[in-house]
């Protein structure tokens, strides 16, 4: 119908061109009037359709223009001309009758009908997304960042690199130490005592793993520890301490590992979090300076549940963590202090950046090697230059901000 139309309308100009061409001597404006209105409705109908049909209906615009010019020179009233106008009259009826059937075929109805339905079936979608989401991040917290409260260097080590951490879940006294963002070996400590006292009784014990570590992104959880296989860009493995064995294994997608999740930690593609929700995996988006990809990882089945693109850069980052769903991430312009938290993303979007905490960490020489939450004591265990950190946290209630 289309291209019909458009043989319609290019015969038409010809077919004007040639006979209105010797010099006019009168107008008849109530049929410019007539056709140009009427083109007027036909392209208001149309422009309600859809983009195909957008093109389409600039092209019939302009043509509907060049003809009023034309037809504003046109004589009437002379009898030679009267059958030429006739004719013409009923050309341009076929032209608009074309149009007609056009617009019943794409009909304002059915375009609006057709985008109200698409619309519909998108926030029907949106709603059953966010309800999933609520799910997911249905957990008995609902606190928010404030600030720091206090800092404590449990203890201090030559090693500029590392993690160290207690099982994120569950309530084991347990303290690991993982030394360098590239080895094997796991210390565990009896307790936090032993872990800050050095004490030889008991001797911390050794565990080789079978495979090693890239980064400083591991975290412990319910016995298992997670880390980004050294050698690989994006597998996530699931380490069975108690067996010391591999349990399972995951490929975190998204583009996860191609480059550095902070711009000031050399070493770590992904990085690991564990919160009040359970496990999360955060790494740089793809581009240059890209942004952070949270990703909520199910840690039985080590299956994704959901992965979200934060609008967080990796950017002068050099740590980030995540408490009761939502993530703070710590920069540092230039690699050394001052370390403040400058992006927070929550996905259920009830922390926003005007909550952002006023929240800087002291100033230290270098950046921090890891910063990672624990949900079981509600405090962040961080390494930094060799020393190993505990800070304290303030925090309130997500219900008290709005
Ligand atoms: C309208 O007239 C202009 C100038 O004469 C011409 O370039 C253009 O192709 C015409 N458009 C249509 C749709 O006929
Ligand atoms: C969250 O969980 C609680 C109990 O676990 C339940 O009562 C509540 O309806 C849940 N809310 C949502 C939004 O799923
Ligand atoms: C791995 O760490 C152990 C101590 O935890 C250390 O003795 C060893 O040299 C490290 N290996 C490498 C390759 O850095």
């Amino acid at each position: 119908t289309m291209m019909d139309l458009r043989g319609a309308s290019a015969f038409l100009v010809l077919w004007l061109t040639a006979f209105l061409l010797p010099p006019q001597r009168a107008q008849d404006p109530a049929m410019v009037h007539y056709i140009y209105q009427r083109f007027q409705v036909l392209e208001q109908g149309l422009e309600k359709c859809t983009q195909a049909t957008r093109a389409y209906i600039q092209e019939f615009r302009e043509f509907s223009e060049n003809i009023s010019v034309m037809l504003g020179r046109c004589l009437t009233h002379t009898r030679e001309y009267k059958n030429a106008v006739d004719n013409l009259q009923k050309r341009v009826e076929r032209a608009q009758r074309e149009v007609d059937y056009l617009e019943y075929l794409r009909g304002s109805d059915v375009c609006v009908e057709s985008e109200d339905k698409i619309l519909a079936e998108k926030l029907i979608q949106e709603a059953e997304e966010e309800k999933q989401i609520r799910t997911l991040l249905n957990a008995s917290c609902d606190n928010m960042l404030m600030g720091i409260k206090s800092l404590k260097i449990v203890k201090k080590t030559v090693d500029t690199d590392g993690s160290w951490m207690k099982d994120g879940a569950g309530n084991s006294p347990k303290v690991y130490f993982l030394i360098g963002s590239r080895n094997n070996t796991v210390w565990e400590f009896a307790n936090m005592r032993t872990f800050v006292e050095g004490s030889t009784k008991p001797v911390p014990r050794k565990l080789i793993l079978t495979l090693s570590w890239q980064g400083t992104g591991q975290v412990i959880y319910n016995g298992f520890l997670f880390f980004h296989n050294q050698g690989t860009a994006n597998e996530i493995i699931k380490y069975n301490l108690q067996k010391r064995a591999v349990e399972d294994r995951m490929w975190l997608p998204g583009g996860a590992g191609r480059s550095l999740a902070y711009q000031h930690s050399p070493s770590i593609y992904i990085d690991l979090a564990v919160d009040e929700h359970g496990l999360w995996a955060i790494h740089s988006g793809p581009g240059i300076q890209g942004h952070l990809v949270l990703t909520k990882i199910e840690p039985d089945s080590l299956g994704v549940e959901h992965s979200w693109d934060t609008p967080c850069r990796s950017q002068d980052a050099e740590a980030s963590f995540l408490l009761c769903g939502v993530l703070y991430v710590v920069y540092s312009y230039s690699g050394h202090g001052p370390h403040h938290i400058t992006c927070v993303y929550d996905p259920l979007r009830a922390v926003t950046e005007e909550h952002l905490p006023n929240l800087f960490f002291p100033r230290r020489q270098r950046s921090h090697s890891m910063i990672h939450y624990n949900p079981r004591d509600k405090q962040l265990y961080a390494w930094n230059d060799g020393n190993q950190i505990i800070y304290k946290l303030q925090t309130k209630r997500k219900l008290h901000v709005q």
